[in-house]
């Protein structure tokens, strides 16, 4: 029988039914249903609007179901209509008169915005916790790979010498972003709507300060059509799991060529690699492709949040039953997506040999070299000049700038001494870098030192 069966003739068509039932989705959120209720009827006992004994038996047979429905003992009906009518439907099964009381001066539309800012308010804390140890690992890894040589890329075209571990600190800024944003995400969801009813509050003399102090709320929502109807925070978390994808993504991509042997600057752990069925040869990096490829859904989700609630006249419509499918599936694909990601960097192997190669052949300290003539008192658009023809000749001759004769570099410009070689020399590319921000080792490692008490 449903809830509103007094105003109704006929019993809702079944397949109507599993058309507007939420069960199969929102029953994740039982837990927090529960607290919300409990809160409710502690409130509603302790302002007088039911009896204080009325209020501590609805408050014990919560707990019962709670504890029932944790332990296997009590199974939710996947053919109620949603949690909340599910939980209420239980306890007036077990309390009688005293359960139908629970619902006074309350709404659905008020209790499905408290339970979901609730289950989100542990998520965002999870996802927190789970980006603060991705940004840990690879602090250890930059601190370990701080004067690791490796070519630095613009239109991935070999560019300027930087360090390995200047590299992946460059993925912890982008991830302190996200802490940051997913913080702010947390103060906006922490506001308790309970009391805001289906639309306009009620006339019973409700405290919600107990309500709000109760569930361990910041503040109570000022104004009860927004109350019941802002999902701000289901779009802001969305949008900042959506950036965190964007990093993983981006990091994902360079790792699936770094382990390809047109690289091979790392190489996976077997337990984070997979094989191929026909290829006997091939160790692929499908982890990393999972995780790209799955930010395409976290996107696909955050589109569908935007596109619900752009249209809603106020307040609650049922449209916004549609909410809950799409911002689970952000948390729960970020979620196993850094579970997977994390000890995939932190058993991955570096190769240093193979970066310095790399680095070693792009003429990528040829700004150096032209930076030293500048040092000497050419002009930079000189220096740049004679550097370019320098790297030609080295192209033609099949040498480097660092196995180019000096009789060559005197021919070009005869402002070059023996000492060209040193200024060039990949090391000394990378650590003369040392302004805030730069490569060089030393950076990388007080670079470190500051995340980590950050992160602490
Ligand atoms: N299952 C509903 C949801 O997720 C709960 C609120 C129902 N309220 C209503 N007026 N039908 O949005």
């Amino acid at each position: 029988m449903k809830l509103w069966a007094g105003r109704f003739s006929k019993e809702i068509d079944k397949k109507t039914n599993d058309f507007n039932s939420s069960i199969s989705f929102d029953s994740r959120m039982y837990r927090e249903d529960i607290e919300g209720s409990i809160a409710h009827a502690t409130m509603i006992g302790e302002c007088g609007i039911i009896e204080k004994s009325e209020s501590e038996a609805i408050v014990k047979g919560l707990e019962e179901i709670l504890a029932d429905i944790d332990s296997g003992k009590l199974q939710i009906d996947p053919n109620a209509e949603d949690i909340h009518t599910f939980i209420e439907g239980e306890l007036t099964k077990r309390l009688g008169q005293t359960g139908k009381r629970l619902h006074t001066a309350r709404s659905r539309n008020d209790q499905v915005a408290v339970d979901i800012r609730l289950y989100l308010k542990k998520e965002v804390k999870n996802i927190e916790k789970m980006v603060k140890e991705l940004v840990s690992v690879l602090c250890d890894k930059a601190e370990q790979y701080s004067s690791t040589v490796m070519p630095g890329y613009t239109h991935l075209q070999r560019a300027q010498p930087i360090t390995f571990g200047h590299h992946l600190m460059a993925y912890v800024e982008m991830l302190l972003r996200d802490i940051d944003r997913l913080q702010c995400t947390y103060r906006h969801m922490d506001e308790m709507p309970l009391g805001s009813g289906a639309l306009a509050t009620t006339t019973y003399p409700i405290d919600r300060n107990i309500t709000a102090s109760l569930l361990g709320f910041d503040r109570v929502s000022q104004n009860s059509l927004d109350g019941v109807s802002d999902r701000d925070f289901c779009m802001e978390l969305a949008s900042t799991i959506s950036i965190i994808m964007v990093h993983l993504s981006r990091f994902s991509e360079e790792i699936i060529m770094w382990c390809s042997w047109e690289f091979k600057f790392i190489e996976l752990d077997d337990a984070f690699s997979t094989g191929s069925s026909i290829m006997p040869q091939k160790k692929n990096p499908d982890i990393a492709e999972l995780v790209r490829g799955k930010s395409g859904r976290v996107f696909g989700d955050l589109m569908t949040l935007l596109t619900v609630m752009k249209g809603i006249a106020l307040a609650y419509n049922k449209d916004m039953q549609e909410d809950k499918e799409a911002i689970f599936d952000a948390v729960d694909t970020v979620k196993m997506c850094l579970t997977a990601f994390t000890p995939m960097i932190e058993t991955m192997k570096v190769i240093p040999e193979n970066m310095r190669k790399a680095a070693a052949n792009g003429f990528i300290n040829a700004t150096d070299c032209a930076d030293y003539l500048v040092k000497k008192g050419l002009p930079f658009r000189d220096a740049y000049k004679a550097t370019g023809t320098l790297v030609a000749l080295c192209i033609e001759k099949g040498l480097t700038l660092e196995t180019l004769p000096i009789e060559e570099y005197k021919k070009v410009c005869d402002t070059f001494d023996e000492g060209v070689y040193d200024a060039i020399s990949l090391e000394n590319c990378v650590n003369g870098r040392k302004v805030i921000g730069g490569p060089a080792s030393a950076n990388v490692i007080s670079q470190v030192e500051r995340v980590r008490n950050l992160i602490k």
